[in-house]
């Protein structure tokens, strides 16, 4: 074998002994509702809030880019540890928790202790797209809980509202996730909501120029400038595309046309690189369903490594840190 070959195999083996090996319907024998529990309360969430379900996606995100899909955006800070909840990103913005412990509750019930907060996030992200109009597609589950979160890591890590093209597909190549799942991934912006607080920079003072994004059209930053005043209440929340509650490919056709809501969301258009992505999804929604699936599933086999464990409650970790080590 080539040296070439040795390094990958030894680089595959590395990621099989240090990771947990995810599969499809990991939970069939030890809990076979497993599934149709997540998948009925994302539902019940669904009717007493229609943005809950959009909310809950997002943390697939914000937890798999942080140390891996490890549940880690759950945890609530400790006396000695700064958890994730307060990060830049997430603070004042992240939202739904409620319904991760709803979920987790009926899961407790069923079967005791069985089933990862890292897989419910991943099952209710899928269920979340599948319930508005979006693909629905087999997960792979299998995860366990992490005992630590990281502020830090969180604050460096994730993008922020103002970020571009370039930086956003530099960002998404260090998780090996290539431009256009990128692209399909920024589509989750399909529905849900952002505040004002993320693009007041972009309606008055674009990259300093004290002028809004010449990329606006004209007509959506009026209705904007409407919603988002210079005196606004930063928390007021607009819709990120026009179809907020529908999983379809209208925030593509909405970039094209220059209503995007984020500046990270119309770079998207501007930007050469990923174009005609854009142009592609907002012209044949099954490609951006495939694309979208296909990023989803990469996502989420980002793994840390680091011991886990299958928490009973998703915001409290049940072992400390030094007792796993002590363990392994
Ligand atoms: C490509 C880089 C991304 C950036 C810069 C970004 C940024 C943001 C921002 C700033 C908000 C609104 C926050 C607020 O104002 O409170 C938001 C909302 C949202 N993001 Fe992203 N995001 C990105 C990618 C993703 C991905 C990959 C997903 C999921 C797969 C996702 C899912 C969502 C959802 C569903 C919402 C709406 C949440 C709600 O209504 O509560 N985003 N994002
Ligand atoms: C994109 O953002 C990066 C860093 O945030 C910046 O250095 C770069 O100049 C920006 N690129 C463009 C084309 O605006
Ligand atoms: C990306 O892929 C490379 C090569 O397969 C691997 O070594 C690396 O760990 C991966 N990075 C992430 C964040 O998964
Ligand atoms: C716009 O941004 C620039 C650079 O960040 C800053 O110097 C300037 O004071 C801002 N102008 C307004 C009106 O906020
Ligand atoms: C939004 O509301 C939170 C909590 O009520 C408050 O602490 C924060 O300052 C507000 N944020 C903005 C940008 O107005």
């Amino acid at each position: 074998m080539s040296l070439l070959h040795h390094l990958i195999l030894y680089l595959t083996l590395l990621t099989v002994v240090r990771g947990d090996i995810l599969r499809p319907r990991f939970y069939s024998k030890t809990c076979p509702e497993a599934e149709s529990i997540v998948r009925s309360e994302m539902k019940k969430a669904m009717m007493r809030e229609a943005r809950s379900v959009a909310s809950v996606m997002r943390l697939q995100f914000h937890d798999c880019f942080v140390n891996g899909c490890d549940a880690s955006v759950l945890l609530d800070d400790t006396p000695n540890m700064l958890g994730e909840k307060l990060a830049l990103s997430n603070i004042n913005s992240l939202r739904s928790f409620e319904v991760v412990d709803d979920i987790k509750e009926a899961l407790e019930k069923a079967c005791p202790g069985t089933v990862s907060c890292a897989d419910i996030v991943i099952m209710a992200s899928r269920d979340a797209v599948a319930l508005t109009g979006g693909p629905d597609w087999e997960v792979k589950l299998g995860r366990k809980d992490s005992l630590t979160a990281s502020q830090k890591d969180s604050d460096d890590i994730m993008p922020s509202p103002r970020a571009n093209a370039t930086y956003l597909i530099d960002l998404f190549q260090r998780f090996n996730l290539s431009v256009k799942d990128m692209v399909a991934l920024s589509g989750s912006h399909s529905i849900g909501q952002a505040r004002c607080f993320s693009i007041m920079f972009r309606l008055y003072n674009q990259s300093g120029s004290g002028k809004p994004d010449p990329a606006l059209e004209p007509g959506y930053r009026t209705k904007l400038d409407k919603l988002c005043p210079l005196s606004v209440d930063q928390n007021v929340t607009g819709d990120l595309d026009a179809t907020p509650h529908v999983f379809d490919n209208m925030y593509f056709k909405d970039l094209v046309s220059g209503r995007g809501f984020l500046n990270s969301d119309q770079t998207l258009y501007t930007t050469p690189e990923t174009r005609e992505y854009v142009k592609m999804f907002s012209e044949d929604q099954g490609e951006f369903f495939k694309a979208f699936q296909e990023g989803m599933v990469k996502m989420g086999d980002l793994q840390s490594g680091k011991p886990g464990e299958i928490r009973s409650n998703c915001r409290v970790a049940n072992r400390r840190p030094v007792d796993a080590l002590l363990e392994s």
